[in-house]
C-alpha cells in the first residue's frame, strides 16, 4: 500500500483533534475539532477515512447495541469527494451495524439516490434542532451517567 492510499479505521484510538480539521462545511456554528473528537469518542460506532495522517471523511452511529442505531453524520472533505469515500464509509458502518433491527438516518431529498444505491429505503422522519448548541456540548450533558 502506498502512503497515498486512503485507509479506513473504525476506532478513534490514536486520532488527535488536530487531525480532524476542515469538517462541518457550511455550518454557521460548527463543533471545534476537540468537540468533534469527543463526539466521535462518545459514538457507539465510527469509521474514519484517513489520508496521510489526517481524517478526510467520517461517519458515526449511536446505538443501544440491542435493537436500533442512528447515523447522525457523514462527511467527506470537499477535496476528497467524488472518489467513493462516502459510499465506503456508509458500507463500512452498515457492516459494523449488521444484525441491528433498525438503522436510521435523516437526509435531504437530493441524497435519497445516494443512500438507495447503498441499500437504504426512504422513510418519513421527524426532527428538532436547537441551533443555540449547534457547536455541541464538549463536556457532555450534565445528566450524563
Ligand atoms: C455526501 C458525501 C458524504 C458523499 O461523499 P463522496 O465521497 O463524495 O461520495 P461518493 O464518492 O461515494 O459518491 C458520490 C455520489 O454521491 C452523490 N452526492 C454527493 N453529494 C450529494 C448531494 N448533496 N446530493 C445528491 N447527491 C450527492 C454524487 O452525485 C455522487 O453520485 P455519482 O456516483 O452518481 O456521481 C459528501 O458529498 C459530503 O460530505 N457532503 C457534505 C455533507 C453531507 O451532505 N453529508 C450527508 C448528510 S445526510
Amino acid at each position: 500500500m502506498t502512503d497515498d492510499a486512503i485507509t479506513y479505521v473504525d476506532s478513534v484510538d490514536g486520532i488527535s483533534s488536530e487531525s480532524l480539521s476542515g469538517f462541518f462545511v457550511g455550518w454557521s456554528s460548527p463543533p471545534s475539532p476537540v468537540t468533534h473528537l469527543k463526539m466521535l469518542q462518545r459514538s457507539s460506532h465510527v469509521v474514519l477515512a484517513m489520508h496521510k495522517g489526517r481524517a478526510v471523511g467520517f461517519i458515526n452511529a449511536v446505538s443501544d447495541n440491542t435493537l436500533a442505531a442512528y447515523i447522525p453524520l457523514l462527511e467527506v472533505l470537499p477535496d476528497y469527494q467524488g472518489r467513493g469515500i462516502g459510499s465506503e464509509l456508509v458500507q463500512r458502518v452498515l457492516t459494523l451495524l449488521e444484525g441491528m433491527y433498525m438503522v436510521d438516518l435523516v437526509c435531504d431529498e437530493d441524497m435519497i439516490g445516494f443512500y438507495e444505491r447503498l441499500g437504504l429505503k426512504p422513510a418519513r422522519a421527524m426532527m428538532r434542532r436547537n441551533f443555540a448548541v449547534q457547536s455541541g456540548i464538549e463536556d457532555g450533558l450534565s445528566h450524563d451517567v
